[in-house]
C-alpha cells in the first residue's frame, strides 16, 4: 500500500526521490520521508501529510547525497505522524530502512529487541527491521564486505508477513540493498545509475529497462551494477525486462486529474487491449496463451476471482463465458475465496483479474487454487507484476498505466479482454453460432469509437452532478448485465464522492430496499438489456411513485415515463453494454467529487494497490 523509491548514481538523490514519491503518492499519502547518505553520515527527513510537504523541510535543499531511499505511507500500524513516517533508523542511527508491507510477528520481534536493550521511537511494525539488522550486524564477528548483507539476510529471515524493503547504511556508503517478499519492487537499470520503485510508472521517465525482483530475492545495488542473491546468499542471474509504456502516458497530459485523463483514455486503451487479438476472418488470437485444445475441452468450471472493480469486470466476464461457451462460471471476491474451501480440481480454470497485479488477496487466492491443482490464468495490466509471475498463464490488458485510485480504463479494458477470451474459447469449443461471434467481434472493434460518443455525455453529467452533489444516499438499479454496471457505478460514487450508495438487482427492490425509497431520493438505473428493459421500467415506476428522482442510462429509445433525466449511450450487443454504460457513471462520480472539492485521484482511506490483507 505504501510507495517506495530509491536512487543510486551520481546526481543529487533528494530531488529524484521526491519526484518519484509524487508519482507513487496514489499508493499511500498520509506521510512521507527520505534518507540519503551524506558526507557526515545518514540524513533522514520526514513529515506527516503529503509528499509536497517535504519541499518545506529545513535543509532539504542542502542534501548532496547521491544515494537515497524514500517512502510514502498508508498507515497500517500507528497513526499518520512524523514519528511513524519512514525511513526508520536503528538505535545507533547506522541503518535507514523503508518498508512496504506488514510484519505480522513484529510484536514478538519488538519484545525480543527490547529484551536486548533496544528502544522504539514509533508505533510501526517497520522499526523492528533496522534494529534487527543492527542486532545481527553487531553480533557478526567476521568483518568482511558482506557483513551488512548477512545482517540484512538474517533480519529478513526473522520477518513473517510481507515486505519490500530498502536499506542504506553508513557502513556501505556506496551501496543500497533491497529485499522483497510478497510486496512489489522493481529495479530500473540506468547508465551509471540505478533506480528502485514499487512500480514501473514512477521511474519510467528514467529508464525502460527493469529487473523484476521475485520473492525472497536480495539485490545489492551500486552505481554500475546490481548483484542478485537468493535468500541463502547464493548469487543468481536476472534478466532485464524492457517495458514499452510511454513515459508521458503516466503524466496528466493537461487534464486536471489522472482520473479524468484515464476516463478519456478509454478509447485508446481499448484499442490497445484489442491489439491484434481479433484478426480479420480468422479465430481470435492469444499468442501469449498456450492452452491446448484438450485442456479447453476438459474445463468443467471456471472461477473468476478478483477484488473491487476488477471483480465487477469479472461479473461481465461470467456473462460472456457462460453465454458463449456454456461453461459454468463462479465469480468470487478474492478475500472470501482464499478462506473458503473452493471446490476445485484439475479441470477447473481459475482466472484472476487484477489491474495492478499486486493485490494481496487476489495473489493469495491464486496460490490456493494452484495448490489444489487448478490451472491458473492471471489477467493484469502490469507486465511483470507479482500475480503474473505466480500464475500458470498470463495475459495483459495493455491499458497503459492507471494512476488514479478509482479504476476506470482498467475496468473497461478488462471487460473487453474477457469478452475476447470468451470468443477465443468458444471458437475452439465450437460452442457459439458463427454469426453471433462475427457480430460480437465487429462490435468489439467498434467499441473505441462508441466510447468516444459515450464520452460526449460529459457536459450532461457535469450539469447533473451540480444538482445532486449534496445528497447523502443514492441507489443504483439494474437487471442482468446492467446489475454489474449498477455495482460498479455505485462503487465509483462511494470511492471518490463519499456519498453512500447501494446497488441492487432491480427485481430485489421489492424484497426490502424499497422501504428506503422516499421523496427526493435519487435512483440511477441502467437499462441496456433488450429482454429486461420492460421489467426494469416497472421497477423505476415503483420508485417514481414513492417520490424518487430518477436518472436512466440506456442505449434504447425509451418513452419518458416520468423519468427525470435520460442519458443515451451508443447501442451495442448486450455482452458489451457495460463498457459503454459505465462511462457516464464514471463521469458522474468524477464531477460530483469535483463539485464537493474533494481530491479525486487520492480519495481518503484508499490506496491504489492493496498489497496488504
Ligand atoms: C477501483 O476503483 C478500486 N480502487 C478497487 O476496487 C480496485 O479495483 C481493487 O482494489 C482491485 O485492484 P487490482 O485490480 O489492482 O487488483
Amino acid at each position: 500500500m505504501c510507495g517506495i523509491i530509491g536512487y543510486i548514481g551520481t546526481k543529487k538523490a533528494a530531488p529524484i526521490l521526491i519526484n518519484g514519491l509524487l508519482r507513487l503518492e496514489y499508493r499511500g499519502y498520509d506521510s512521507a520521508g527520505i534518507a540519503t547518505i551524506e558526507k557526515n553520515g545518514l540524513s533522514v527527513m520526514k513529515d506527516k501529510g503529503r509528499v509536497k510537504n517535504l519541499y518545506n523541510l529545513d535543509g532539504i535543499d542542502d542534501l548532496e547525497g547521491t544515494i537515497g531511499i524514500a517512502h510514502t505511507r498508508w498507515a497500517t500500524h500507528g497513526k499518520p505522524s512524523k514519528e511513524n513516517a519512514h525511513p526508520h533508523l536503528d538505535n545507533s542511527n547506522s541503518f535507514a530502512v523503508v518498508h512496504n508491507g506488514i510484519i505480522e510477528n513484529y510484536n514478538d520481534l519488538r519484545n525480543f529487541l527490547v529484551k536486548n536493550g533496544y528502544t522504539f521511537r514509533s508505533q510501526t511494525d517497520t522499526e523492528v527491521i533496522p534494529n534487527l539488522i543492527h542486532y545481527y550486524y553487531s553480533k557478526d564477528k567476521v568483518d568482511d564486505k558482506n557483513k551488512v548483507l548477512r545482517a540484512v539476510q538474517h533480519a529478513c529471515k526473522d520477518l513473517k508477513g510481507s515486505f519490500a524493503i530498502q536499506v542504506i547504511t553508513k557502513y556501505l556508503p556506496d551501496n543500497l540493498i533491497v529485499v522483497r517478499k510478497d510486496s512489489p519492487l522493481v529495479i530500473g537499470k540506468g547508465d551509471g545509475e540505478n533506480y528502485i520503485s514499487s512500480d514501473i510508472p514512477a521511474i519510467l521517465s528514467f529508464t525502460k529497462d527493469f529487473y523484476l525482483l521475485d520473492n525472497y530475492e536480495i539485490a545489492v545495488l551500486s552505481r554500475d551494477q546490481v548483484v542478485f542473491y537468493d535468500f541463502d546468499l547464493n548469487k543468481i542471474n536476472k534478466k532485464v525486462t524492457s517495458i514499452d509504456w510511454n513515459a508521458t502516458s503516466a503524466d496528466k497530459d493537461g487534464y486536471e486529474d489522472y482520473m479524468l485523463k484515464e476516463i478519456y483514455e478509454q478509447p485508446n486503451a481499448i484499442r490497445e487491449t484489442i491489439g491484434s487479438r481479433i484478426p480479420e476472418n480468422e479465430p481470435c488470437n492469444f499468442e501469449d496463451l498456450s492452452f491446448t485444445k484438450e485442456f479447453l475441452f476438459s474445463i468443467n468450471k471456471i472461477y473468476i476471482v478478483a477484488c473491487g472493480t476488477a471483480m465487477h469486470a469479472g461479473l461481465s466476464g461470467k456473462c460472456a463465458i457462460e453465454h458463449l461457451c456454456n461453461i459454468p462460471v463462479i465469480v468470487d471476491v478474492a478475500s472470501e475465496f482464499r478462506y473458503r474451501n473452493p471446490i476445485i480440481d484439475k479441470n477447473t480454470l481459475c482466472i484472476y483479474l487484477s489491474q495492478s497485479g499486486e493485490t494481496a488477496d487476489t495473489i493469495a487466492a491464486l496460490k490456493l487454487a494452484k495448490s489444489k491443482g487448478a490451472t491458473t490464468l492471471a489477467i493484469s495490466n502490469v507486465i511483470g507484476s507479482s500475480i503474473t509471475r505466480e500464475a500458470d498463464y498470463s495475459i495483459f490488458t495493455h491499458a497503459g498505466p492507471e494512476i488514479a485510485v478509482a479504476s476506470t480504463k482498467a475496468y473497461t479494458s478488462q471487460v473487453v479482454l474477457l469478452n475476447i477470451l470468451a470468443i477465443y474459447f468458444a471458437e475452439v469449443l465450437g460452442s457459439a453460432p458463427v454469426e453471433e461471434i462475427k457480430d460480437l467481434k465487429n462490435e468489439i472493434l467498434a467499441l473505441p469509437e462508441k466510447i468516444e460518443s459515450a464520452l460526449k455525455t460529459s457536459s450532461q453529467m457535469k450539469e447533473y452532478a451540480k444538482s445532486i452533489y449534496q445528497e447523502k444516499d443514492m441507489f443504483f438499479l439494474g437487471r442482468g448485465i446492467d446489475y454489474n454496471t449498477a455495482l460498479e457505478g455505485s462503487l465509483k460514487l462511494k470511492e471518490i464522492s463519499y456519498i453512500h450508495s447501494e446497488a441492487y438487482a432491480a427485481g430485489e427492490l421489492k424484497h426490502g430496499p424499497i422501504a428506503l425509497i422516499e421523496s427526493g431520493i435519487t435512483v440511477i438505473s441502467i437499462l441496456t438489456d433488450e429482454k429486461l428493459v420492460e421489467k426494469t421500467i416497472s421497477n423505476i415506476q415503483e420508485v417514481i411513485t414513492r417520490g424518487a428522482k430518477t436518472l436512466v442510462i440506456t442505449n434504447k429509445e425509451l418513452p419518458s415515463n416520468n423519468i427525470d433525466v435520460i442519458i443515451n449511450v451508443p447501442d451495442t450487443c448486450t455482452l458489451l453494454s457495460p463498457i459503454l454504460s459505465i462511462v457516464p457513471l464514471q463521469l458522474l462520480a468524477y464531477y460530483i467529487s469535483k463539485e464537493k472539492g474533494l481530491d479525486v485521484d487520492k480519495p481518503r482511506n484508499l490506496a491504489k494497490s492493496v498489497t496488504v490483507e
